[in-house]
């Protein structure tokens, strides 16, 4: 008689423990159902991002004319939908002394507008001797060496309200009014606010009406240093492209004194 009812129990046992493995089962399934339909639309937004970067990147290389390649790094180059944003500015524009912060293929852009402008050269800080060899290299092989020079400026300390920063040495900087500022080093590994000496350090050489580029915008330390900027300088106005990495645009309109 103990045996019947042994088996009741064990077989009601089994129908519970089904039940509720089946549940589970319907429930990974909807989770991972989920989980499947997040994957797809982030690569949905990835392929989106991709093609745009893609499209902007032929299209500089065929209003520039750059056909004979060009030197991209994935990691290091300004990414084409930066370079979009300082390539109108100099068509339209057309500034006559334009300074960067970091060389590359900023400096080739840049320097073949100027040149399709009849007008216009840059001026290109470069801490790192063998990156500033291969841009001057580039910039041989395109036939602009006229419109732009690479400057060997070594990382130096300043020390800024109180706070210790690595920047390029100004030594090999010619002292002229400078029209466009480009921002896109020194590296934000280096230290925290890498890029914030710029303005303090030129701000003084910026010509009234000036438009100044920061690259990496988007980013937590960019964001305070375009704070600080615009605080300290008085007629600094700042907007921002909400693009791949972010680019912060500021235009000086000195205020009369
Ligand atoms: C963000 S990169 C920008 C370079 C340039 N504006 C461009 O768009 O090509 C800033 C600096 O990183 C350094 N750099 C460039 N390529 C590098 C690499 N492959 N590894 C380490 N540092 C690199 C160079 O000193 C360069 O000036």
């Amino acid at each position: 008689m103990l045996y019947p009812s042994l088996i009741l129990a064990l077989l009601a046992t089994i129908a519970v423990l089904l039940v509720v493995l089946l549940r589970q089962v319907r429930a990974d399934g909807r989770s991972a159902a989920r989980l499947a339909e997040r994957a797809e639309a982030r690569m949905a937004a990835e392929r989106h991002r991709l093609f745009g970067q893609v499209a902007a990147w032929l299209s500089l290389r065929d209003r520039l004319g750059l056909r004979q390649g060009l030197p991209y790094s994935h990691n290091w180059s300004a990414a084409p939908d930066f370079l979009e944003q300082i390539v109108d500015h100099v068509l339209a524009a057309r500034p006559a002394t334009i300074v960067e912060c970091s060389s590359g293929l900023t400096t080739l852009m840049l320097a073949r507008c100027c040149e399709m402008n009849g007008k216009g050269r840059v001026w290109s800080l470069e801490n790192g001797p063998e990156f500033a060899a291969r841009t001057r290299a580039e910039i041989a092989r395109y036939g602009l060496a006229d419109r732009a020079e690479v400057i060997d400026a070594p990382l130096v300390p300043y020390t800024l309200a109180g706070l210790d920063y690595q920047w390029y040495s100004l030594a090999g900087l010619p002292d002229r009014s400078i029209d466009m500022l480009v921002i896109d080093g020194p590296p934000g590994f280096i230290q925290r606010h890498s890029r914030h000496p710029a303005l303090p350090l030129l701000g003084d050489r910026l010509a009234d009406g000036c438009t100044v580029f920061l690259d990496d915008a988007a980013r937590p330390d960019e964001r305070e240093i375009v704070a600080w900027w615009c605080a300290a300088l008085p007629g600094l106005q700042a907007r921002f492209v909400d693009n791949e990495r972010g680019c912060a645009i500021l235009r000086l309109d000195r205020p009369p004194t």
